[in-house]
């Protein structure tokens, strides 16, 4: 289960990220990445970066803890730049936060950075499975902290949920992006990270991540939120059972690659 905390003091706007994540302190004293409800990618890349990252974690990649981010109406309200007053505005209420990694630094191959095997194989599966554009060279995505790779920035998975009328023609997608993924190039047991996430996600473990999305972010597009959890357990019991599919594109990108 995600903890609850609450956004005490606005540290600073992470400006790099195009949803303006903040670092906030919050009521236990830590320091947290908010992803905020009221930015412009709506409440759906909560629940993309909450579904994603609790299934990174099921599957053993490092993923920051998450947690839940009350975020008071006076919160901000000091805060000089108008922009980041509106946002604070508009996310009132429950928003989702990450663990702050201090001193991480962001993944870069041309520095020379480099993943073993397992992970490299684990990430490209997991990225395959999650539909997540957000791994490449350009823009990875990936921290390292503490001599780990921490994966973070799953805000666009899922995207299946933005039209669902049209949701079920990805489920079995082969997934042709993930030709651009930054740790493709170290994933040599893509065979044996299918055998593995198979061992880690079922039905069962789904269910209870679908669980934990608050109602307020699933509006709209069900008559009601179970309706849509059971959209979302649908299509990824679907992707799950798709494996076969993504991890065969997988291992055809790299071996164009290489
Ligand atoms: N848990 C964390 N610990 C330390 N730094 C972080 C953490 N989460 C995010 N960051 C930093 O903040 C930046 C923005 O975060 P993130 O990529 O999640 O935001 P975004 O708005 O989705 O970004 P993008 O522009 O990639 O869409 C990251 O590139 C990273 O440098
Ligand atoms: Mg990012």
């Amino acid at each position: 289960m995600l903890r609850t905390i609450r956004a005490t003091q606005y540290v600073t706007a992470l400006r790099e990220g195009g949803s303006l994540p903040a670092i906030i302190e919050a009521d236990d004293l830590g320091l947290y990445v908010v992803k905020f409800r009221g930015a412009g990618q709506g409440p759906l890349a909560l629940v993309a970066e909450l579904v994603a990252g609790e299934i990174g974690r099921a599957l053993g990649l490092n993923i920051p803890e998450l947690v839940f981010a009350q975020v008071d109406p006076a919160l901000g309200r000091n805060e000089p730049d108008q922009e980041i007053r509106d946002l604070l505005r508009a996310s009132a209420g429950l928003n989702l936060a990450l663990d702050y990694l201090p001193g991480s630094s962001m993944f870069d191959r041309a520095a020379g950075d480099k993943a073993d095997p397992h992970t490299a194989s684990l990430a490209v599966w997991f990225d395959a499975f999650i539909l997540n554009v957000d791994r490449t060279a350009r823009n990875a995505n990936l921290l390292n902290w503490h001599s780990q790779l921490y994966f973070i920035d799953h805000g666009a998975a899922l995207y299946f949920h933005h039209n669902w009328p049209d949701a079920s023609r990805l489920a079995e997608s082969p997934f042709a992006e993930i030709r651009n993924h930054i740790l493709l190039p170290w994933a040599t047991d893509l065979e044996q990270a299918a055998v593995h996430t198979a061992s880690c996600l079922d039905r069962e473990i789904l269910t209870e991540i679908l669980a934990q999305i608050p109602d307020q972010w699933l509006q709209s597009s069900h008559p009601t939120p179970a309706d849509a959890r059971s959209a979302y357990l649908n299509l990824l019991t679907r992707r799950l059972a798709a494996s076969p599919i993504f991890t065969q594109e997988a291992t055809r990108a790299r071996a164009n690659f290489i």
